[in-house]
Formats: structure tokens, C-alpha cells, sequence
């Protein structure tokens, strides 16, 4: 059974074997950093063990932005990150933001739809190479 936890804070090691798990190679960032500076996250876990991420970055006033959704692999289309969403919607929401934003690659789009987010046009710039 998958349990969603509110902001627990994973350790750092915790983090990064999802994330490679999910995205095929390490962070190159520090997730204590990132997670200091957040408005809440989003983690599943399966017997104990973390498969299920994501961020709200917070602007400090009405607007949250929804990053890094990240399920492992082995539980995937299972629902998880709709679950996930849901949570950062509800708890965003009430924390009194007016507005919650998110980009995703087009085949996500039905994932975000589902879970309320209406699509906007959007704009995106890699500063550095990796
Ligand atoms: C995208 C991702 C988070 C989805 O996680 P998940 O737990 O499998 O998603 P859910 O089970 O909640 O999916 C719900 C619905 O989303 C859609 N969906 C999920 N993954 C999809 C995919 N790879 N392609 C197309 N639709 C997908 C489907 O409509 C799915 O419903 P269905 O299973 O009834 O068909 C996961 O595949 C992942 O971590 N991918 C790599 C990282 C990534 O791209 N993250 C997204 C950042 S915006």
C-alpha cells in the first residue's frame, strides 16, 4: 500500500536514488537546498520506501509552481502521482495561494487536465548546458 506524506523532509541519499531511478541520472543540485527554500512537497512511499516526489516552489505571495513530479519506475500508472497532484492542489490551496503553475512535456497534458490545471502557453530557457 502507497502512503503520501506532507513536506517529510527525505534525506538527501533518499532523494537522489529516486531521482535517478526516475530521471536517469543524478540531480546536480543539493535537495536540501532546494527543499529549504519550498513552499511544501509531496512524497509516496511504498513499505517504507521513498517512490513518489514532488515540489511547490513559492514566489512568497499568490503563485505556487508545481515541479519535478517523479514516480519510480516500478509504480508507475498505478495512480501515484495523480495523487500526488491532488495533494500539492489541495494543500497549496490551502495555504491561501490564488494560483498554481506547472509545465510538462504534451503527452502529460490528460495527467494535469485530470487533476484541474487548464493549459496556458508558457515559456522556458535552459541558462546552462547539463
Ligand atoms: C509522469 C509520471 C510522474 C506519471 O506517474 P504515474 O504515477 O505513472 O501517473 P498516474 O498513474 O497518476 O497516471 C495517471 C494518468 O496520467 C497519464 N499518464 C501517466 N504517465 C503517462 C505516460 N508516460 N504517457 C502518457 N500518459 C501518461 C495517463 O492518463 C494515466 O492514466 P492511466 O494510467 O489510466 O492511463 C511518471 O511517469 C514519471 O515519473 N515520469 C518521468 C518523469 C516525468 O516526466 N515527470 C513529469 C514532470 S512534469
Amino acid at each position: 500500500v502507497e502512503r503520501i506524506r506532507l513536506s517529510p523532509f527525505p534525506a538527501d541519499a533518499e532523494l537522489e536514488q529516486l531521482w535517478i531511478a526516475t530521471w536517469g541520472q543524478p540531480p546536480g543540485f543539493n535537495f536540501d537546498a532546494v527543499l529549504a527554500r519550498s513552499l511544501l512537497h509531496v512524497c509516496a512511499y511504498f513499505e517504507d520506501r521513498l517512490i513518489g516526489f514532488l515540489n511547490v516552489a513559492w514566489d512568497g505571495g499568490e503563485h505556487g509552481f508545481l515541479l519535478d513530479t517523479s514516480v519510480h519506475p516500478d509504480h508507475r500508472r498505478q495512480g501515484i502521482a495523480t495523487r500526488l497532484i491532488e495533494a500539492a492542489v489541495a494543500q497549496t490551496k490551502a495555504r491561501g495561494l490564488t494560483w498554481l503553475h506547472v509545465d510538462y512535456e504534451p503527452h502529460l497534458e490528460p495527467l494535469y487536465r485530470r487533476c484541474g490545471f487548464r493549459a496556458t502557453q508558457a515559456g522556458l530557457i535552459r541558462l546552462q548546458e547539463g
